[in-house]
């Protein structure tokens, strides 16, 4: 195909593409993903060509502070010189052996990572979805092999306003109706109790066919909801009373996030399995797994699950430095202290017409719109304007969820911002 593009980058819509020219502008490279990938995000209008620590450039030169962390996969901000040298250190020895032959990083990982979460075996996978659907198998072969639930009687509890991931199985127990909406049929075995309701999951967990209930301790996507005080305490309990596992999905909420290591933590409860993802590869490379203890991990036997990529050495040395950096105890102590300050802030200076909650933990914040104020992603569209990328989640809420390396004056810096687009909704 010959050539189509313009001066400033722009496509012909007759031929877009063309032979390897690079757009130059914001509009021609949005108009080259608009016509090659597929519509399955709504990205906000800006092109991203470099980033270091809270801060994005686009393809114009314009800064911008990234308050989103790509969905808490930029917990240790973009490019933290640690997590890039040990990548180099990698790249240059060996990148991807595949499980068929044992590799020299997966074994420190392994280790590394179930110390980190108090438990004896970790199973590594690539991305979130992938962790989720392996704690989904993981708990319905424990629960054959090791509860005595009858053969595909397993059944697993959910939360309402769920998200974890997007395959078929995950989507089966969604209750978001744009996430499984002609996509059916979907995976039987889940059911669905209010998220924060612990008399309702009671009743769902005396059912002995149960395996597992699956929650996240704060919910991301539906909007950083904190659920009652105590909710997974009593999870906790109920899952014991009724020999089902706790699977805590920490791939947002964990790695330092709410100002621990894990969610979890603010309730003292150790699940039976953790899902975590996302910061785990150090915003370089896609790693998650499913950690839990031998009895539960144990169920695996070689050729029943696995992944090509999973487990290999380039993620693994990144996982390891990420490992180094949570171990320091300061990404959580971090988005605590920061992420407390930035809380009280938006609840006692946003404009009370504007805003009808303002909820989080650590550096997890989700500004809940009134309705005169929303939609969500007008506010995201000033804010943009302004220099501070944030998203809507749900029509009606702004998530904040910046890299945890971001300093106090760029909070200052933001919430001026964020005070301000608030401020104009109402005018
Ligand atoms: C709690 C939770 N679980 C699972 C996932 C899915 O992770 P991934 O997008 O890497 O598949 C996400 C992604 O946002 C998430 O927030």
């Amino acid at each position: 195909m010959t050539t189509v593009a313009d001066p400033e980058g722009h496509l012909s819509p007759a031929s877009p593409g063309g032979d390897d020219v690079a757009p130059t502008t914001t509009d021609g490279h949005i108009e080259l993903v608009e016509h090659y990938s597929a519509h399955n995000y709504h990205p906000l209008p800006i092109v991203v060509a470099e980033a270091d620590g809270a801060w994005v450039t686009d393809v114009e030169g314009t800064r911008y502070l990234d308050m989103l962390a790509a969905y808490s996969a930029l917990n240790f901000g973009h490019r933290h010189p640690d997590l890039i040298a040990a990548a180099h250190a990698q790249l240059d020895k060996v990148t991807l052996t595949s499980r068929a032959f044992h590799n020299d990083q997966m074994g420190r990982f392994c280790k590394g990572l179930a110390e980190l979460c108090g438990m004896e075996m970790v199973l590594p996978m690539n991305s979130g979805a992938e962790a989720v659907e392996t704690a989904v198998k993981t708990a319905r072969r424990w629960g054959y092999d090791v509860k005595g639930v009858p053969e595909d009687r397993a059944k697993i509890v959910t939360c309402e306003g769920n998200f974890h991931g997007r395959t078929i199985t995950i989507v089966s127990f969604s209750t978001d109706a744009s996430a499984k909406g002609g996509f059916g049929p979907f995976t039987p075995g889940f059911e669905t109790v209010p998220y924060g309701d612990a008399v309702a999951l009671e009743a769902a967990l005396a059912d002995p066919d149960v395996v597992a209930f699956l929650v996240e301790p704060i919910q991301g996507e539906a909007g950083v909801i904190v659920p009652p005080e105590g909710y997974m305490r009593r999870a906790r309990q109920l899952c014991d009373a009724n020999r089902v596992l706790l699977i805590a999905d920490e791939i947002q909420s964990g790695l330092g996030r709410t100002g621990r290591t894990f969610a979890c933590e603010h309730e003292d409860v150790q699940p039976d399995v953790y899902v975590v993802g996302k910061a785990l590869g150090g915003g370089i490379v896609p790693i998650s797994a499913v950690v839990s203890t031998r009895e539960v991990l144990g169920v695996f036997r070689p050729g029943e699950h696995g992944s090509t990529f999973g487990g290999n050495p380039l993620a693994c040395a990144i996982g390891i430095e990420v490992l180094r950096l949570l171990g320091t105890g300061e990404y959580q102590q971090r988005s605590d202290e920061l992420g407390t300050a930035l809380i009280e802030r938006v609840r006692a200076e946003a404009p009370a017409a504007a805003v009808s909650e303002v909820r989080g933990k650590g550096l997890w914040v989700g500004i809940e719109l009134a309705p005169e104020a929303a939609p969500a992603r007008a506010v995201c569209e000033r804010l943009m304007e302004m220099g501070v990328l944030a998203k809507d989640t749900h029509e009606t809420t702004v998530r904040l969820a910046p890299p945890l390396c971001v300093t106090q004056e760029d909070l200052d810096w933001a919430a001026e911002r964020i005070l301000t687009a608030l401020a104009e909704r109402l005018d």
